[in-house]
């Protein structure tokens, strides 16, 4: 039913016969001329008609707002002074000869080019949403940027190969998805978080290089780049060390952002170790656009007399760390108090600050509610540690690390967006050395930094036992403007090793062979040395479009409360259902309870 797309048409077709076919955009009545704007995935066309033509004329006054037309007519130059130059087809129009309603449109529950429409209402009216130009553009963009990585693991020799979606649990952090049996008894399937061993599985078959763009599961809080159902671009490789497996990931991704952004990234991208990047920006994916950084000062606030710095100071799993603003000391009372506000989101109990209004009177040059507390010469080491200049403010952190580093972490990050300290649009950065366990404070349990199948580093594998904290991995990160892109690492491929990294995190034998019993057989049974990684696609498109929220980039995606709003899911199923499978619920609905 068409010759060509809406967005298509152009000088080229200059008194040709065209045929269209999309969606009324909108409709104009000139002194006797109607004016239809048609919409299809490819942009719009202007389409005329004519009373002369009475016939086709009197159909075309009962149209609205998206109907479905059927078009034929001929190309033409818009008239002088008509040309609109903010339209791809702006210099032309259609003469429409034939004109066919193919189906109407009850009236949209939102006009496509209103900016103000809900998220919910969004959602909920999807299809409707998804007329938009800039969801199309960025659906479309998705659909390349598949293609380009598909070519160029294609070209490397990689195979594409589906695994399970109904499986057993993988841990990669989050709560599993889980899908009740109805031919076992009390058993589930788990969907899949990743299919990490599956990937590593092919690799003890030999299949030597593996990608698969795939689903992943995760049931957890969900914030703007995180969805319960999201998309990996999941890779595997046998027989290649970290350099090699990282280089060619941030190939394909330079491959990538040059073929279709136009973007020329760095080569190679930076590195930076964990510890590094805890340290100087309080995150283990730092915005490396934003120049400002966190200083330690925790040394010279040990004996002080305020509690809220020298406790931090002194508690091995404490931190006390400056933030230096440049030019910062004319924030306002209210400004300061707003920061203060936010960083309590990360759990900070205060943020203390000091303006230093001239640097050159010493002590009397600055200002703050905490100088009371300090001594001069702390205060001097303090300004001279952070680099501080006249007309700088100084924020302080102090608390559990772990505290200080989210809080401060974020408040940078917010400073430079909010005071422009940001330099260049794209910022990749590979942060490797990443501890293998870290300590769960409330079950006094280690977990894995990555999850349990990371390879230790060679020299640490003697430690993992007795001294876990300080047992460093072969993983490996891709960061980009602060979001994590991509992780993966080298993997344990030997039965051993992987027992004593169980041992670690806590998880006995019998338990890790009911759960991974099936791995730790495959590696008794010819292993290779194998790692690869796995990239957010949601993620990638995400930062690639300037979205705001994965949300934007996903055709049908779910609300913060995990829901589809467009067909109601998740929903009660019926009383017959439940009973197949066995399911009685605590508290059935009213329904549910009277089938
Ligand atoms: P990881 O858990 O780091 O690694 O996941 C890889 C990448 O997937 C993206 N991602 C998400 N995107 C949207 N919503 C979510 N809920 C979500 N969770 C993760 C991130 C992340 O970097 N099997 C390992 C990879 C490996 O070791 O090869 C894994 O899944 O961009
Ligand atoms: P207070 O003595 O509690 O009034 O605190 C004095 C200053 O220290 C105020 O500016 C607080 O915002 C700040 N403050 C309090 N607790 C912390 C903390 N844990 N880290 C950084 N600053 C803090």
């Amino acid at each position: 039913m068409r010759s060509h797309y809406c967005g298509e048409v152009d000088e080229s077709l200059i008194d040709v016969e065209i045929e269209v076919s999309g969606w009324v955009h909108r409709r104009r009545d000139h002194g006797g001329v109607i004016f239809l704007d048609m919409r299809d995935r490819e942009g719009l066309l202007q389409v005329v008609f004519d009373p002369d033509r009475a016939d086709i004329f009197a159909i075309a006054e009962r149209v609205r707002n998206e109907y479905v037309l059927h078009i034929k007519g001929k190309v033409r130059h818009r008239p002088e002074g008509t040309i609109n130059p903010n339209m791809q087809t702006g210099k032309i129009e259609v003469l429409a000869h034939e004109l066919e309603i193919v189906n109407r449109s009850a009236t949209p529950p939102f006009q496509i080019d209103d900016k103000d429409v809900s998220e919910e209402h969004r959602l909920r009216y999807r299809y409707v949403d998804l007329r938009r130009p800039e969801m199309l553009e960025r659906l479309k963009l998705r659909s390349s940027i598949n293609r380009e990585l598909r070519n160029y693991l294609d070209e490397r020799g990689f195979l594409d190969i589906e695994t399970p979606m109904l499986t057993k649990a993988t841990p990669e952090g989050a709560r599993d998805y889980l899908v009740p049996s109805r031919t076992h008894d009390n058993a589930f399937f788990a969907l899949p978080q990743s299919p990490q061993l599956f990937k590593q599985l092919l690799m003890v078959s030999g299949l030597d290089r593996y990608y698969q763009i795939v689903r992943c599961f995760r049931d957890e809080d969900l914030r703007a780049d995180r969805q319960p159902e999201f998309t990996q671009l999941d890779i595997e490789t046998s027989f290649l060390n970290e350099e090699q497996i990282m280089s060619l990931a941030e190939e394909m991704i330079r491959m990538l952002f040059s073929k279709v952004l136009d973007v020329q990234l760095p080569d190679p991208f930076p590195r930076m170790s964990y510890d590094e990047a805890m340290t100087r920006y309080g995150s283990d994916k730092p915005d490396l656009r934003i120049n400002l950084e966190l200083v330690d000062i925790g040394d010279v606030l040990e004996n002080v007399e305020f509690k809220v710095f020298s406790g931090p100071a002194k508690d091995p799993k404490g931190r006390v760390a400056a933030l230096r603003l440049p030019a910062g000391n004319t924030l306002t009372r209210k400004e300061i108090d707003d920061y203060t506000k936010f960083v309590g989101i990360y759990g900070a109990k205060g943020l203390a600050y000091i303006k230093v209004n001239d640097l050159s009177k010493g002590r009397e040059g600055l200002q703050s509610p905490i100088l009371k507390f300090l001594p001069d010469q702390v205060t001097d080491t303090i300004m001279t540690r952070v680099g501080a200049e006249t007309g700088d403010l100084v924020f302080f952190g102090a608390d559990k690390a772990k505290i200080v580093n989210e809080a401060l972490g974020a408040l940078r990050v917010k400073l430079g967006h909010d005071r422009g300290f940001t330099q260049g649009d794209w910022a990749p950065l590979w942060v490797v050395d990443f501890p293998m366990f870290e300590k769960d404070e409330r079950s006094d349990r280690w977990h894995s930094l990555h999850h349990p199948f990371t390879a230790p580093q060679e020299d640490d594998i003697e430690k993992l036992e007795s001294d876990p904290g300080n047992c460093y991995s072969r993983a490996y990160d891709m960061v980009l403007n602060g979001t994590e892109l991509g992780g993966g690492s080298i993997r344990i491929y030997r039965p051993e090793v992987q027992r004593k990294v169980f041992k670690a995190l806590g998880i006995s034998d019998e338990e890790a062979n009911d759960k991974f019993g099936f791995l730790l057989d495959a590696l008794k049974y010819g292993c290779p040395p194998h790692g690869g990684l796995a990239f957010g696609m949601d993620r990638l498109v995400m930062l690639m479009t300037g979205a705001h929220s994965i949300r934007e980039v996903m055709a049908f995606p779910k609300t913060q409360t995990a829901a589809c709003l467009l067909t109601n899911a998740p929903s009660e199923v019926s009383f017959n259902q439940l009973r197949e499978l066995g399911i009685k619920l605590a508290k059935p609905s009213v329904e549910q309870s009277n089938p």
